[in-house]
């Protein structure tokens, strides 16, 4: 399985936005839209074996855990919009304590970044900024969950937890990327190292 985990700084912890919006009444949710999209996407289908992750930090009620299974999700369309409308529903649907499906394959709870962490301690975590190791000189592994900034990078306290837990940090190059182009070069690049392997 291979994961993707993308920070939302700021984006929105209440349903409340106008979907034409997002990139500022939703607290930059375009860019959390945009990362689903290259985590989850294929030309004519979805990546099974994908699951993607974010917590909302934003007002007025972070944080919230929203969770994408590519396994299992259903009738989401690639498009920003689209996607937007799910997480909306996510946001909207989001009951405190408990674990809500609120679409098919897409779950929303409270949950902090330290738990989210500790839940998928059994993964190999890879912390992706600019100043890491080179990728092409670190062997990732098929379990891989990677980590990633939106606009900011992550804090230096979820370094450390992350690092706690054997995380690694890696680097695409010295040159900044958005982040749903660092995920869409990700999944390429396992690709390619799978059917290497494969051969
Ligand atoms: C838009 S960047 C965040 C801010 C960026 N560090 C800057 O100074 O402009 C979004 C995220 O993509 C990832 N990222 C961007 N460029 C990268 C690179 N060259 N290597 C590894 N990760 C990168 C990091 O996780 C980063 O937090």
């Amino acid at each position: 399985m291979r994961h993707f985990y993308v920070k939302s700084t700021k984006g929105r912890t209440c349903g409340d936005f106008n979907l034409n919006d997002t990139a500022g009444g939703a607290g930059r949710l375009d860019i959390i839209a945009r990362a689903v999209n290259s985590a989850l996407w294929l030309s004519h289908s979805l990546r099974r074996d994908v699951v993607f992750h974010t917590i909302l930090f934003g007002e007025p009620n972070p944080p919230i855990y929203i969770k994408i299974t590519g396994e299992k999700v259903r009738k989401v369309q690639p498009d920003e919009r689209n996607i937007t409308i799910f997480l909306k529903k996510a946001i909207e649907r989001f009951e405190e304590g408990r674990v809500t499906q609120t679409t098919p394959g897409i779950f929303s709870s409270r949950k902090t970044f330290e738990e989210l962490v500790e839940e998928n301690k059994a993964c190999d975590f890879y912390i992706l900024c600019e100043d890491g190791d080179d990728i092409s000189s670190v062997d990732i592994s098929e379990n891989a969950f990677f980590v990633l900034g939106d606009k900011e990078d992550i804090s230096d306290d979820e370094v450390k937890v992350l690092e706690d837990a054997g995380a690694r940090k890696i680097s695409l190059g010295k040159t900044p990327y958005l982040t749903s182009h660092c995920v869409g070069f990700l999944n390429m690049y396992m690709d390619r190292m799978e059917e290497k392997a494969d051969k």
